[in-house]
């Protein structure tokens, strides 16, 4: 959602449930440089599923993310951030091809039928799909609607913590703008994002977001089961799923027998989702390949289960290639900072608004 015409080389700023984290990337000549990145830990119930509790800490946890990064200290106060996905909602929606006319009232019409929000508490932005012709009866626009309570409380978080937020985005808009940096923008992508508690599941269409849900399976979920099945604690379950992940090799092939039964229906879903999204496709577009981003999805050996069932290339997400080598010590960052690299990338573009793809 585009509030302001952006600043310079805008900084990426994405709010989880329990990290907050920022990156800046400054263009220099045809390639990225990272100049900031830093991340903060959450206290418990100060963000709840994307919604913020407690504007106070949240806002002090943003100055200091700011103040004192890796690297250089950022060259602006903008910052593009991303809405949680649980609490947004993106769909494709025809409409009657009268753009000057009613276009207002029939997107609101059209997304009636489709979000259960109630529009006149909401935020809306839309962008038409293709090049619509004048004698095309229908133009089919992508929409994204947020509630205006949560937007404004992302607004407010920015303000005390002396931020500007030019522009507030789905967290699969970044997402797809992260994995697409790297593969041809053509055709359909799959992007599973396994982070704490929650899985995103992200379908993109030439330069949109064409499907996107959430699944309850999480990276702190396989933990869970670890310290039940094994009797651990928290620390030593996630140390043996980091150290042992799904490598037959380690510790027996145990950790592997009990994580892998866990991560089986979310493979078995994401195979459902590409299924029912080909079979509807009015371009009979093909998923053709899949890139795994999260910090769950650095799980050992995940790439070899999920090639074991779904018979697409699937890949690890990692730092644009035409980003000039962030350092040895960075590098494992990439698949837990994805989202705030994709809002980056957005910042380092410096597109004029208007011109702006993503929502
Ligand atoms: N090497 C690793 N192997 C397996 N899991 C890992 C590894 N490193 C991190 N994780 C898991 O990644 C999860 C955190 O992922 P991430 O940082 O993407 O979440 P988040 O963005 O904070 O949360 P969310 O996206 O759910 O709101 C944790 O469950 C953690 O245990
Ligand atoms: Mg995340």
């Amino acid at each position: 959602m585009k509030l302001l015409r952006p600043f310079q080389n805008a900084m990426g700023i994405d709010i989880s449930d329990q990290v907050v984290r920022m990156v800046q990337l400054i263009p220099k000549g045809k390639k990225f440089k990272l100049n900031s990145i830093s991340s903060r830990p959450i206290p418990e119930g100060i963000v709840t599923d994307g919604e913020i509790k407690d504007l106070k800490v949240l806002s002090g946890l943003l100055k200091d993310l700011v103040k004192k990064p890796h690297l250089k200290h950022p060259s602006t106060s903008a910052a593009i951030l991303s809405l949680p996905e649980r609490k947004t909602f993106t769909k494709i929606i025809e409409l009657p091809n009268d753009m000057h006319e009613n276009f207002d009232a029939n997107l609101r019409e059209g997304l009636a039928e489709h979000i259960p929000l109630n529009l006149d508490e909401a935020y809306i932005d839309w962008q038409i799909i293709g090049e619509p012709k004048p004698e095309d009866k229908k133009i089919r626009a992508l929409v994204s609607v947020a509630p205006q309570l949560l937007v404004e409380s992302y607004l407010e978080v920015c303000k005390q913590a002396r931020l500007t937020p030019l522009i507030l985005e789905t967290e699969s808009a970044a997402l797809s703008r992260f994995a697409l940096e790297e593969i041809p923008g053509s055709g359909s992508h799959m992007i599973i994002d396994l982070g704490a508690n929650r899985t995103g599941i992200i379908i993109t269409e030439e330069d949109f977001v064409a499907y996107s849900s959430t699944l309850a399976i999480s990276g702190n979920q396989l933990t869970g089961v670890l310290q039940i099945k094994l009797g651990l604690n928290a620390n030593e379950a996630e140390q043996a799923k980091i150290i042992c992940g799904l490598d037959p090799k380690k510790s027996k092939g145990v950790v592997k027998q009990i994580l892998e039964p866990e991560l089986k229906p979310l493979l078995q879903k994401s195979m459902e989702i590409i299924s029912f999204y080909e079979e509807h496709s009015i371009k009979n577009f093909k998923v053709k390949d899949l890139t795994l981003v999260g910090g769950g999805a650095k799980l050992s050996h995940l790439d070899e289960l999920i090639s074991s069932m779904i018979s697409l290339p699937v890949r690890l997400g990692g730092w644009p290639s035409n980003l000039i080598n962030p350092g040895e010590k960075l590098l494992h960052l990439a698949p837990s900072y994805a989202t705030a690299i994709g809002l980056s990338l957005r910042g380092a573009q410096n597109l004029p608004w208007f011109s702006d793809k993503n929502l």
